[in-house]
C-alpha cells in the first residue's frame, strides 16, 4: 500500500506537462497545451492537459487521467510502478504504509510511516524546541538580536532559536544522529548533511534560527542567519518533502487573523522585515522565502485577502524584484482584488524604516503604494520613448504577452484603454493588433452561461474536483435519501468521504487530478467525466456561485421528492407532522 498523502506529495512534485511532454509533443493552447492523442488515432489534436489542475483528456476518446494515469496507460505500468516510476524521476522515495499507526504520533496530516511526513514533523519540532533553549545560553545570539532591536516577547512569539557553532549539536537531543539509515530523517528534513565519506554534521552552525511555518502551522523548514557578517547571509533549508519554497511564505500562518482584519497582507522581502514589523504592530506583514514571488505565493494570498502590497527596496534590484512579482501575478488576478507594490525610500528596508518611523509612517505608506496597473505603464513607458511612433510600437508589443495573461475581465479591459492612452492607437486597432477577441463594452456584459449538468450531484462533483475546500461547506443532509441519481449521490459521498479522509488534499493549494486516488474505484468513470467537464473552467469562474447553484437545485430536487411521497399517500395517512411538513413545503 501507498500511503494516499504520499501520492499527494508526489503529484504535487511532477508535473504532467513535463511528464507528457516526455513522451508526447505539445503544443500551448491558451492556459492548456494539446497536442493529437497518443491514445487514439487522429488528425486534429483533441488531447488536452491542463497544467493548472494536472490532468490529461482526450475530447475525441474519453482518455483521462493525472501523471500517474497517463503513465500507467501509455507506459503500459501498473499503479504502483507508475508511483515508483515517477517517484524516481523527482528524486522521491516511496514509502511503505505499515498496517496500524505508531503510538505517539498523533498530530495531523499523517496516514505515513518510515520517513512520513510526521516523523519530520516531529524532527523539525525537536530542533525547534532545542534552537530555542540554545538561544537562552547564548550571549552573544541574544546581544545580536538586542542589537537588532528585538524583544525577548518577539523573538518568543516567532519561535526564534539559535544553532551554536559547532559540528554535530543536533546529537544532543537525536539519539539516532549517528546511525546510518537508508532514508535518514534528520537527513531528509534538511538538518543533517552527510558528505560523501558518510560523515554527517549540522547544516546549521552558529545560526539565528527562523523557524518557518506551512500553512497550518506546522514546522517545514528554517532560515538561519549568521550573525554579524558571513556568506551565505542566509542559509534555508533545502527542498524537502516538507518545504517547497515556491509555495511557501514567511509567517503566512501567524498572520492569518491579522491579515482578515487589516483587510490586506504586505508581502516583503526579508524575514527580519516581517519579524520587526509585527513588534511593530503590523501583523499582517509575510516574505518570501529567497526566491521571487511565485503565482502560487500570488494564488494562496489572493485567498486570503482582496488586497495585496507588495513592498520592495528602492533600488535597482528592488525593482527588477517588482517587476518579476508583477509577471508572475498577471495570471492570478481576479476582478475586484488588487495588487499594488510600494518602493521604499533608497537605503531602507522595512525592518530599518518601521524602527526609525513607526507603524503610522510605514501604514501612509501602504497607502500610497502603486497600483499593479500603473506600476506595470510606468516601468513599461520608462523603457521607451513615446515621443517617437517606434517608441509607441515598442510599448505595444511589450504590453503584447503581459495582457495576454490577465484573464480577469475587466482588468484586461482598462489595461487595454490605458495602452491605447499611451500609445495612441484606438482600443479597436489594439484589440485587431493584439488579436484580443472584441469584447462588447457594455458594463452588463455577463459570461455566457456555462451549460449545467442536468444532475446536481453531477454539478457538485464538478465544484468538489475543482475545489475539494468545498466539502467542509456541504451540509451532509443533502447525500442521502433517494434519488433518481443514485448513482452520482454514491459517487459524491465517494469524493467526500475521501476528502474528509484526507483533509490536507482539500487544503492544499495545487489540486492534482483527484482522480489520481480512484483509479480502482466503482466511481472512478463518473468522477472523470465530471472532472473533464471542468476543463474548461479557469479564473473566471465563480466557484461560490457554482456551488450555491448546485446546493439550490439539489435542495429543490429533494423537496419536490419529499412532497410526491408525501402525496402519494392518501390525506388521512397523514400525521399530522406529515401534514405540517407537506405545507411548509408547498411555499417554500
Ligand atoms: P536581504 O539581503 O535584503 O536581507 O535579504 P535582510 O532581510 O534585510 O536581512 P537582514 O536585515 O540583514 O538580516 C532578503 C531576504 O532574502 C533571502 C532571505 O529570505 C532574506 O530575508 N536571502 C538573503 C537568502 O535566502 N539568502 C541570502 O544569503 C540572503
Ligand atoms: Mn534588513
Amino acid at each position: 500500500m501507498i500511503p494516499q498523502s504520499f501520492i499527494q506529495d508526489l503529484l504535487n512534485r511532477v508535473d504532467i506537462v513535463d511528464v507528457i511532454e516526455h513522451h508526447v509533443p505539445l503544443k500551448k493552447a491558451g492556459t492548456n497545451y494539446s497536442a493529437c492523442c497518443p491514445f487514439h488515432s487522429e488528425k486534429t489534436p483533441s488531447f488536452t492537459v491542463s497544467p493548472t489542475k494536472q490532468f490529461y483528456h482526450c475530447f475525441g476518446c474519453g482518455a483521462h487521467g493525472s501523471a500517474v494515469g497517463f503513465m500507467m496507460e501509455y507506459g503500459g505500468l501498473n499503479f504502483i510502478e507508475a508511483v515508483n516510476d515517477l517517484a524516481a524521476r523527482v528524486g522521491m522515495q516511496v514509502p511503505v504504509q505499515q498496517p496500524e499507526s505508531r503510538p505517539g504520533m498523533s498530530q495531523s496530516g499523517g496516514q505515513r510511516t518510515g520517513n512520513s511526513s510526521q516523523d519530520l514533523f516531529e524532527v523539525m519540532n525537536t530542533a525547534t524546541r532545542f534552537y530555542r533553549e540554545q538561544l537562552k545560553h547564548s550571549e552573544s545570539a541574544i546581544a545580536y538580536l538586542k542589537k537588532r532591536g528585538l524583544t525577548g516577547e518577539t523573538a518568543a512569539r516567532f519561535a526564534i532559536g539559535y544553532a551554536p557553532a559547532g559540528w554535530q549539536n543536533l546529537a544532543a537531543v537525536f539519539p539516532d544522529y549517528q546511525a546510518r539509515m537508508p532514508t535518514d530523517p534528520l537527513v531528509e528534513a534538511g538538518l543533517v548533511i552527510e558528505s560523501d565519506d558518510g560523515k554527517r554534521y549540522d547544516r546549521f552552525r552558529d545560526r539565528i534560527m527562523f523557524p518557518i511555518l506551512n500553512q497550518k502551522g506546522t514546522i517545514v523548514g528554517f532560515g538561519g542567519r549568521v550573525l554579524e557578517q558571513g556568506e551565505p547571509k542566509y542559509l534555508n533549508s533545502p527542498e524537502t518533502p516538507l518545504f517547497e519554497k515556491g509555495r511557501e511564505l514567511y509567517n503566512l500562518f501567524g498572520a492569518r487573523k491579522a491579515i482578515r482584519e487589516a483587510g490586506r497582507v504586505v508581502v516583503v522581502e526579508g524575514y527580519m522585515d516581517v519579524v520587526a514589523l509585527s513588534q511593530h504592530g503590523i501583523d499582517y506583514a509575510v516574505a518570501a522565502l529567497g526566491t521571487a514571488t511565485t503565482p502560487y505565493h500570488v494564488q494562496k494570498l489572493l485567498r486570503q485577502t482582496d488586497n495585496v502590497v507588495f513592498c520592495f527596496d528602492g533600488d535597482n534590484a528592488g525593482r527588477k524584484a517588482a517587476w518579476r512579482a508583477l509577471e508572475n501575478s498577471l495570471a492570478q488576478l481576479v476582478d475586484g482584488k488588487s495588487l499594488s507594490f510600494l518602493f521604499l525610500p533608497e537605503g531602507e528596508d522595512p525592518d530599518s524604516y518601521v524602527r526609525k518611523s513607526g507603524k503610522e509612517a510605514f501604514e501612509e505608506l501602504l497607502g500610497r503604494a502603486l497600483p499593479l496597473s500603473v506600476f506595470l505603464f510606468k516601468e513599461l513607458s520608462a523603457r521607451t520613448d513615446l515621443q517617437t511612433s517606434e517608441g509607441r510600437a515598442k510599448l505595444v508589443q511589450e504590453v503584447k504577452p503581459l495582457l495576454a495573461q490577465v484573464t480577469a475581465p475587466t482588468l484586461a479591459l482598462m489595461l487595454l484603454k490605458r495602452l491605447a492612452e499611451l500609445s495612441g492607437a484606438s482600443q479597436g486597432e489594439l484589440e485587431d493588433l493584439l488579436q484580443i477577441r472584441r469584447v462588447s463594452s457594455s458594463p452588463s456584459r455577463a459570461r455566457a452561461p456555462r451549460p449545467q449538468p442536468a444532475s446536481p450531484y453531477r454539478w457538485l462533483m464538478q465544484v468538489l474536483l475543482h475545489d475539494p475546500g468545498y466539502a467542509r461547506k456541504l451540509e451532509r443532509e443533502l447525500l442521502v435519501g433517494r434519488s433518481e441519481y443514485a448513482e452520482e449521490m454514491a459517487a459524491v459521498v465517494a469524493l467526500v468521504e475521501f476528502i474528509d479522509t484526507y483533509p490536507h488534499i482539500a487544503e492544499s493549494m495545487a489540486i492534482p487530478s483527484v482522480i489520481t486516488y480512484f483509479h480502482d474505484s466503482p466511481h472512478r468513470a463518473l468522477l472523470e467525466k465530471a472532472e473533464s467537464e471542468t476543463l474548461a473552467w479557469d479564473d473566471s469562474i465563480d466557484l461560490e456561485a457554482e456551488f450555491s447553484g448546485a446546493l439550490a437545485r439539489l435542495r429543490e430536487m429533494q423537496r419536490k421528492q419529499r412532497m410526491t411521497e408525501l402525496h402519494s399517500k392518501s390525506l388521512s395517512a397523514l400525521t399530522p407532522e406529515e401534514k405540517q411538513e407537506y405545507q411548509r413545503l408547498m411555499v417554500s
